[in-house]
């Protein structure tokens, strides 16, 4: 007769967080003082008060998601010889071609392992989350490094009031790792639409328009978005992906310690808050301080939050983004700090 083995499911948990935002702030006064805009306009209408913005020669999103690992790496006093992967979620890589991952992967001393960039627009982190956790549940990978960055400052036009107000640059970085107690990732509900693309986008610079002369004069190399639009399929969707995700999983609001959605806007954050019925003490937020950094916003949200994490927390990521992409996922924190 054959032996049952005793075999324990692999779960992905997350085991560190790391984060970096640049020095330079841009707040709403300043932005008063470049385009027809106001300070009161800016925080009713997106909930946002500031944003950072990465200036320096020669530093791009790399420069930040470098700096957000190497805070995660001496935190967790970890040799990074040991992490296998580097995925860096990202809409805003250094160049292209050239993957930004596996630059930051050797800057930061990884160089056992592989890298890759994952771009979805702002839900690339929470598709990078499914991706890190695939790894890790296979049972080939123990240690993967997932970093959202993005220096959105590098595609939006300062004289263009409808999206210079809303971006800001950011990196934050987390640390997937086995788990044999059930924590961590335990489901997720990923969806797109390509439909969507028309309405949020940089038109030049990708292999349908390769950035021309023409194309600099029409600023067609800044980000365009027809934010009514993007805003109500925002609301619509993220919102039905984490009720659908309570409840496929049998969970109500009382079983729900934490809601970390994408920092796009107050106003979808809090609808997607309501759609589940959750209190406002449980919703992460911190877009006043950096408005939308794209794919840094959830694992910022991580980081601010950290101390208040506690183990067994039931977290539900929500995120929408240019393309579209969306989805949700929930999420069981590991460790107290
Ligand atoms: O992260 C990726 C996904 N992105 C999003 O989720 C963003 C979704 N969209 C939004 O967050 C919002 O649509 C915006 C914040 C971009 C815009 O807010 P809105 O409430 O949809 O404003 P609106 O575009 O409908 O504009 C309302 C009014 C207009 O004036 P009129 O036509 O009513 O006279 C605009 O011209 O506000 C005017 N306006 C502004 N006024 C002062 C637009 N931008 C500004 C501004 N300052 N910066």
């Amino acid at each position: 007769m054959k032996r049952k083995q005793n075999m324990t499911k692999i779960t992905a948990i997350i085991t560190a967080v790391g984060k970096y935002v640049p020095e330079d702030i841009l707040t709403n006064q300043m932005l008063e003082k470049m385009v027809d805009t106001h300070d009161e306009w800016i925080t009713t209408r997106t909930g946002i008060k500031e944003r950072r913005i990465l200036k320096g020669e020669g530093k791009g999103t790399s420069f930040m998601a470098i700096k957000a690992a190497q805070q995660l790496l001496d935190k967790k006093k970890l040799d990074p010889k040991e992490i296998e992967l580097v995925i860096v979620a990202t809409a805003t890589p250094d160049m292209q071609a050239a993957s930004t991952a596996v630059y930051v992967a050797t800057e930061i001393g990884a160089t056992n392992a592989f890298g890759f960039d994952l771009e979805a627009a702002c839900s690339s982190f929470l598709y990078g989350m499914s991706v890190a956790a695939k790894y890790i549940e296979s049972g080939r990978y123990k240690k993967v490094l997932l970093i959202g960055a993005d220096k959105c400052s590098s595609m939006i036009d300062y004289t263009d009031r409808s999206t210079c107000i809303i971006f800001g640059d950011g990196a934050g970085a987390v640390l997937f790792e086995p788990n044999e107690e059930g924590l961590g990732l335990q489901d997720e509900y990923l969806r797109s639409d390509g439909a969507g693309r028309e309405f949020l986008q940089v038109k030049a610079g990708g292999s349908i328009n390769p950035l021309t002369k023409e194309g600099i004069d029409n600023k067609e190399n800044f980000i365009f978005q027809d934010g009514k639009t993007v805003f109500k399929n925002a609301v619509f969707n993220m919102a039905d992906a984490a009720v659908k995700i309570l409840e496929r999983n049998n969970l109500t609001n009382d079983d729900i310690q934490w809601l970390a959605a994408h920092q796009a806007n107050k106003r979808i954050i809090e609808a997607t808050a309501n759609r589940i019925e959750l209190d406002s003490s449980k919703v992460m937020m911190n877009i006043q301080n950096y408005g939308n950094t794209t794919s840094a916003t959830l694992p910022l949200l991580l980081a601010d939050y950290e101390q208040q994490l506690k183990k067994g927390d039931n977290i539900i990521f929500a995120a929408f983004g240019g393309g579209f992409t969306w989805g949700s996922i929930y999420f069981k924190w590991a460790y107290n700090s």
